[in-house]
Parts: C-alpha cells; structure tokens; sequence
C-alpha cells in the first residue's frame, strides 16, 4: 500500500525514537563473540539490526528479544557454531561487511547473501583486506554477494582503507580480533568510531592515536549491560521537517550525540538552524542528549570533501532542506551515494523532479537552487528507507497530498516511522 502523507502546520512535542542502528549491530556482533550475558536496552527495531541478529542466532548464540530489550548469551571468541544453511543479511550492507571480519576468523565456511539490492553493493574493499589477512573468500563476479567464506586462521594486518568506509573498519578490526598480534586500520577521514569505542566497553585493548587504530588481537571480551541512544540520522528526518514547517517547536529525547556523526547538528547550525542540546551525558562511551529543535529560515550550504563522508546517510534529507532553504545546497564529493541501498544521486534527482523542483545532477553529487516549492506528487522509495523518509518530509511542505510508493522500506531501519511522524504533525 503506497502510503499518503498530507501536508502539515507544524511538528510540536517530545519523543523519543529508536536505537542507533550503527551502534546496535555492533552491541549485538560484539556481545555475541564475548563471554557472559549482555542486556542491550533500546536496540534499533528496523530490519537491518534483525538481520544482525538472526545471524547470530544462526551462528549459534542464544539471543532472547523482550520488546526493544536484547538479551545476548555470548559464546566467547572461539565459541561460534557452523550454521546450518545459508545466512541471509537482508538488505543489511552493515550485517554483510561487519559480519564478514568475523566469518573469515571461524574454524567453519559459510555463505552470506541478501537481497536484490545488496546483492548489487561492492564488496571488493572487505575482500581485499580480509585476504591479505589470510582469509579465503569468493563472491559472484569476484566482488559482489552472496559471499563464500572458508574459514581460516588469520594474521594481523597493516591497513590503509582506500575509501572512508567505518563499516570496512570495522570488519577489518573483527577480523583483528582472531589475529595474534596487533592490527592497525589506518582511515583517510575519520569515520564513525562506535566499533572503537564498544571494543573497548567489552575490554578490547585498542589504542587510537589521530587516524590511526591499533587493536591487540585474542582479546578477552566480557558481556556488558548497555543502552542505545536514539539513532541521530533517524531524527534527521525530524530536524528538518521541524525546521521547514513554520511554528514547529519539537523536542527529541535521548539522541546520539557522538562527534563522529554530530556533523549534521554543526552543517545545520551553520545554515542557522535553531537546535538545542540540552542533558549531554556518556552512556558506555557515547555522548547522548536531547535536542530542541525550533522552526528557522536556514541559508543553505556546500557538502563537500570530509563533509561529505561525515554526513553521508544525511544526505536525502538535506538535499530536500537544500531546495526550500534561501541559497540552495551543493552536494559534491559523493559518488559513494550511487553504491548505498540505491544510487541516492538518481533516487534524490527523480523525486525532487517530481514535486516540480529543479536540481543539477553531477557525477557524484547534486545542485539544487533555494527558494523552491514543493509540489504534491506521485514519489518513490525505490526500495530505500532513507528516500522514502527524506520525500515523507517534503511531502509535509507540499501544496496537497503525495503518495509513496514502496514507502514499507523505511521499516529497514525505522519501522515506526509514519505513525511517529503523524503523532507529532499538526
Ligand atoms: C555505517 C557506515 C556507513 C553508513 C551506513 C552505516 C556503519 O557506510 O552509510 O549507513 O554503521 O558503519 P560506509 O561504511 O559504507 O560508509
């Protein structure tokens, strides 16, 4: 069923909002190869961190789901089981690569696929690192899923990562884990660091020094109780409905505020967005706050170079505050948004083209002009959760009512979505 979103007033109230799903997948990876139990308090609902989870339980770690409450019996290290059929990672890039590190560690093979769209996403930049670490593994066509992973012992490895990818680093730093001796990842722009900093919750002895990561392999990890803050690139979506729509006045509880993904908050405060934080404290290593987020006109921007890296799974959002704001916004720098769980360039450009608003479409980026309206229209996730969530958000601006079709991908990572979006609308 597409679903109709009808234009709105304003956004007012309080909520809170689902797990991070980037901290999550780790939480459950980690806690699963760890000794002893793990309670993880608000784990991401969407499908994504199901996947996650599945696989575990399929590797043979016992793991119990009390509403957003996830028990984990970590098996240790060493204590994973062969699965009996193939593991399926859904539409889940981040379950596929991270996930990876840890297969290509086992005394067992196995085979790792997904869906149509992650069946197209490039795995050659996990293959290669795991190789030189020793792992064996073949892919269709040498570099795309399903994924065959013989299992073997692995050496340390040196690693310079070619694109800022934190969910290559963080394969390469799992596969760390099996490898006698240090393994150091080195990143050109520094990605999200919540691998680095769960490591070290579950008693990793890793080092960070600049762009450099140092991680001393056959640690001894222990289950940990945990709490996930609330997914910032979820409440992207929020800011900048709240921002857009006149009188909006919104709070959002206990949000991830970790520096390596607080781009978004310092790119919107400098176009002159009004956002508060308020009750900034360090829950197992991460910043979390609330946010106060006050309709204001914004200037506009340029997104490019590290900018672009830091803000990467914010960018549908921001293309569409881009068209309504006073100076536009240019998208460079960004030809890792073809590769995501669509070619975000095109997915971007063709729905905007739908509402009646221009943009130019580059290479690897987009320019969109300010001072555009938004105009109702027949749109399409095309299967991506962040397309459907960003146009649900231009929809609320438009001049009558739009449709969504495919709109049931947001559940990938936001399964609560329209109805939180509908609670808060007026
Ligand atoms: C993620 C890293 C980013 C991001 C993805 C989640 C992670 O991908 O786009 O949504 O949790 O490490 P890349 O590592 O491909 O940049």
């Amino acid at each position: 069923m597409p679903q109709r979103i009808s234009p709105a007033r304003c956004l007012s109230g309080s909520i809170s909002l689902p797990g991070d799903k980037s901290i999550s997948h780790r939480y459950a990876i980690v806690a699963s190869i760890a000794a002893g139990d793990s309670r993880i308090q608000n784990y991401a609902t969407g499908a994504d961190c199901h996947s996650t989870l599945s696989a575990m339980r399929a590797l043979g770690v016992p793991v119990e789901e009390h509403g957003t409450e996830v028990v984990i019996r970590g098996r240790g290290l060493d204590g994973l089981r062969a699965p009996s059929a193939d593991l399926d990672a859904g539409n889940s890039g981040s379950t596929i690569r991270m996930l990876s590190g840890i297969l290509a560690a086992q005394p067992f093979d196995t085979r790792i696929g997904g869906d149509e769209s992650l069946s197209r996403r490039p795995m050659g930049r996990i293959i290669e690192p795991l190789s030189q670490m020793g792992a064996s593994i073949s892919a269709r066509d040498g570099r795309f899923p399903p994924l065959e992973i013989r299992g073997a012992r692995l050496r340390p490895v040196d690693y310079t990562l070619p694109v800022p990818s934190a969910q290559v680093k963080t394969c390469v730093l799992f596969a760390g884990l099996y490898a006698e001796g240090a393994t150091v990842v080195r990143e050109p722009v520094r990605s999200r660091d919540h691998t680095e900093i769960a490591l070290r919750e579950f008693g990793a002895d890793l080092h960070v020094q600049a762009k450099t990561i140092t991680l001393q392999g056959r640690p001894t990890l222990s289950g940990r109780d945990l709490v996930v803050p609330a997914d910032l690139s979820s409440a992207a979506f929020f800011i900048v409905a709240a921002l857009l729509l006149p009188g909006s006045k919104l709070s959002i509880r206990g949000v991830g505020l970790n520096p390596t993904r607080s781009t978004l908050l310092d790119f919107l405060a400098g176009m002159g967005a009004q956002i508060r934080i308020v009750d900034i404290e360090s829950r197992n290593g991460e910043l979390v706050g609330d946010l106060l987020v006050t309709s204001s006109p914004v200037r506009g921007g340029v997104i490019e170079k590290e900018t672009t890296a830091a803000l990467i799974d914010e960018i549908p959002v921001l293309a569409v505050l881009g068209a309504a704001s006073e100076e536009g916004i240019a998208i460079r720098d960004a030809s890792e948004l073809r590769i995501k769980e669509t070619d975000r360039i095109a997915t971007i450009a063709e729905n905007l083209r739908r509402m009646g608003v221009a943009a130019e479409v580059l290479p690897d980026g987009l320019v969109i002009p300010g001072r555009q309206r938004f105009h109702a229209a027949s749109l399409d996730s095309f299967g991506d959760h962040r397309i459907a969530m960003a146009f649900a958000v231009a929809a609320l601006c438009a001049d009558g009512d739009s449709v969504i079709h495919r709109s049931a991908a947001a559940s990938v990572s936001f399964p609560e979505f329209y109805e939180t979006l509908a609670a808060v609308c007026s």
